[in-house]
């Protein structure tokens, strides 16, 4: 079932859990998290960067591929389809394309600039049904192209987003994008308990899922963050599946060379890392 993400975290922040975002890059990778999703009754929401979307040549064959796969696997929990990281511009191709959620990331612009940009597609995206996430505070590191500093957000200016109607709130608070380096701080729960008491039960967004220590995981969520997203670590498990099979020499015995062989170890690594983080999140049996 294609949803906004609206219901599915009102729950989870009043039953105390998180919903997982997990980017897809291609059909693989998209009938992977849906199956795990189902096999798990979890909700679940599928992030796309502008950089996948390109890859996937356009948000248009995203949208017919996810809408066809949650049809044809007979998926009945609710699934998410949301623009990760989104620009002005990409937010309203992902309007036009049927996605059912947009992230507008404005936190590069000046806080007022952020705000403008942000109350037109709060209107945009509602007059739809759609919902809408906002960013404050840059995450760390680089995504698709997308480069944060990483800076703190400043609760007073998430307050200020938070009252535009946004549904939920990407703050910064020293997550990064990717793997995290041996010396991170680790995250502030310091701000994000600040940030908490400014938005009260507006969920929260933790993006740089990557590689945060379980135990940081389940204090961000006590704190109210009600969605986490997960990108790279879903590629590195099946890099190393794919890397795995190769250097078996699988691939040249018999009909290995099948891309749907190939592929096969990859996809079920995919699977293994997603129920792993929604059982770490809470959101199995939730849907
Ligand atoms: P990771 O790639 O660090 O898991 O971050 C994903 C993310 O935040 C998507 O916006």
């Amino acid at each position: 079932m294609l949803v906004s993400a609206t219901e599915m975290l009102k729950e989870a922040v009043e039953g105390h859990y998180a919903v997982g975002q997990f980017n897809i890059n291609n059909l693989e990778w998209t009938k992977a998290i849906l199956l795990t999703a189902e096999e798990n009754k979890s909700p679940v929401i599928l992030g796309v960067s502008e950089g996948a979307g390109k890859y996937m040549t356009g948000f248009p064959t995203v949208t017919a591929m996810v809408k066809s796969m949650i049809d044809c696997l007979g998926i009945t929990v609710p699934v998410a389809l949301h623009l990760d990281h989104g620009t002005y511009e990409g937010c309203y191709k992902c309007v036009k394309a049927g996605f059912s959620s947009i992230m507008f990331d404005g936190s590069h612009f000046p806080i007022e600039e952020n705000i403008e940009k942000t109350t037109e597609l709060v209107h945009v995206a509602h007059n739809l049904g759609l919902s809408i996430e906002a960013e404050v505070g840059s995450i760390g590191g680089e995504e698709d192209g997308v480069i944060g500093a990483g800076e703190v957000a400043d609760p007073v200016e998430c307050k200020k987003i938070a009252d535009l109607g946004v549904d939920f709130l990407a703050a910064g608070i020293g997550n990064i994008h990717g793997k995290y380096p041996e010396n991170w701080a680790g995250l502030d729960f310091n701000a994000l308990a600040e940030i908490k008491k400014q938005i009260g039960d507006l969920p929260l967004v933790l993006h740089g899922g990557t590689g945060i220590p379980a135990e940081m995981i389940k204090k961000a969520i006590s704190l109210g963050v009600a969605k986490i997203n997960v990108n790279t670590e879903c590629q590195l498990y099946f890099q190393e599946a794919t890397r795995k099979y190769i250097e078996e020499g699988k691939d040249l015995q018999g009909k290995g060379f099948d891309p749907r062989k190939l592929l096969a170890p990859g996809v079920e690594a995919i699977k293994t890392i997603v129920k792993e983080k929604m059982e770490l999140f809470g959101s199995i049996g939730k849907a």
